[in-house]
């Protein structure tokens, strides 16, 4: 069986696996650790291990590589992208940066190492709020890539003193507002939590906004029964497990064709997990310069943590 040959070798060779809720049921089995992204780079510079495997996708095993360089950090499947960080060009927003010379760079952490490096201080969606938060409000702020991330943190700080970056995630933006709307009348006991990588018409529907772990949390401690999950399905593997008593809806997407599945965290799977660990390969390189650059912007976020 691959799972138990994949234990084996984790043993073997003294490798630590960590996953993001959003991988398959049966990649997130075999995982030591599984979390949202802050969780998973701070576990990946805590931990006292000389292999990491990220089943995840590229930017989140990058992350863990520019926090833990003495460490082998290896990817199943480098193509494993991702929309939003795609959505940044590291060379554009360099281009965009030079627009706005007196202005502190936040970057969400789904983005490219390049664009890490560019970066005063990273942030993921559970301390988005604290990070802007962090900084004096006269400072003014860019902040990318997330439009929909940084349009959330405008309304709750009333900072108007923020320069957002035209980026989304392909899976966030399909939510349908009109089926999520039938869904709270078929179910209308349920709460309604909602990641912030949607657009405002959807995080305005919500009674929880919040990242994967944060959700987890709200529908752990919440008293209600039924809850209708806006963000990518495979965080209800991880909720189901926890809270078998109660009933987690997946928010549907605009149509069929658009899913709400991750395409690139599906990409990992128990056999390319088994062969990256058999081959120690591929891993993760990065630019020592470039990856410096990234660690000071990830280290500050966590300062603020
Ligand atoms: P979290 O930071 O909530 O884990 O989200 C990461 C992500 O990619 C959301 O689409
Ligand atoms: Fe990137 Fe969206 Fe996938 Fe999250 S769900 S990893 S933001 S493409």
């Amino acid at each position: 069986m691959i799972a138990e040959r994949i234990k084996e070798l984790k043993k073997q060779k003294g490798a630590v696996i960590l996953a993001h809720y959003y991988t398959s049921a049966q990649v997130q089995e075999v995982a030591d650790f599984l979390g949202d992204s802050l969780a998973l780079s701070i576990k990946a510079k805590e931990l006292d291990a000389p292999i990491i495997l990220f089943a995840g996708v590229n930017f989140m095993a990058e992350t863990a590589k520019v926090l833990c360089p003495e460490k082998k950090v290896l990817i199943p499947v480098p193509e494993a992208g991702c929309s939003l960080a795609e959505s940044c060009n590291a060379e554009e927003f360099a281009e965009f940066k030079k627009k706005f010379p007196d202005h502190l760079v936040v970057s969400y952490v789904n983005t490219s190492v390049g664009v890490k490096a560019l970066t005063d201080i990273c942030c993921t969606s559970t301390n988005a709020l604290k990070v802007i938060q962090s900084i004096p409000a006269e400072q003014p702020v860019i902040f990318g890539p997330d439009r929909n991330l940084g349009g959330y943190i405008k309304s709750q700080t009333g900072r108007d003193n923020m320069v957002i970056w035209d980026g989304a995630c392909d899976v966030h933006e399909k939510f349908s507002a009109e089926k999520i709307f039938a869904l709270k009348k078929e179910y209308p006991q349920a709460k309604t939590v909602v990641h912030p990588e949607c657009p405002a018409e959807i995080v305005e529907m919500a009674d929880y906004v919040g990242s994967t772990a944060g959700i987890i949390d709200y529908c752990g401690k919440s008293e209600t029964l039924e809850f209708i999950v806006v963000t990518e399905s495979g965080i209800l593997v991880e909720m189901e497990k926890r809270f078998p008593d109660k009933k987690f809806i997946p928010a549907p997407a605009i149509h069929e064709a658009a899913c709400n599945e991750c395409r690139y965290m599906k990409m990992v799977t128990l056999e390319n997990i088994l062969t990256c660990l058999e081959n120690e390969s591929p891993e993760v390189r990065l630019d020592e310069n470039v990856r410096q650059a990234a660690q000071r912007a990830i280290e500050n976020m966590i300062a603020v943590r």
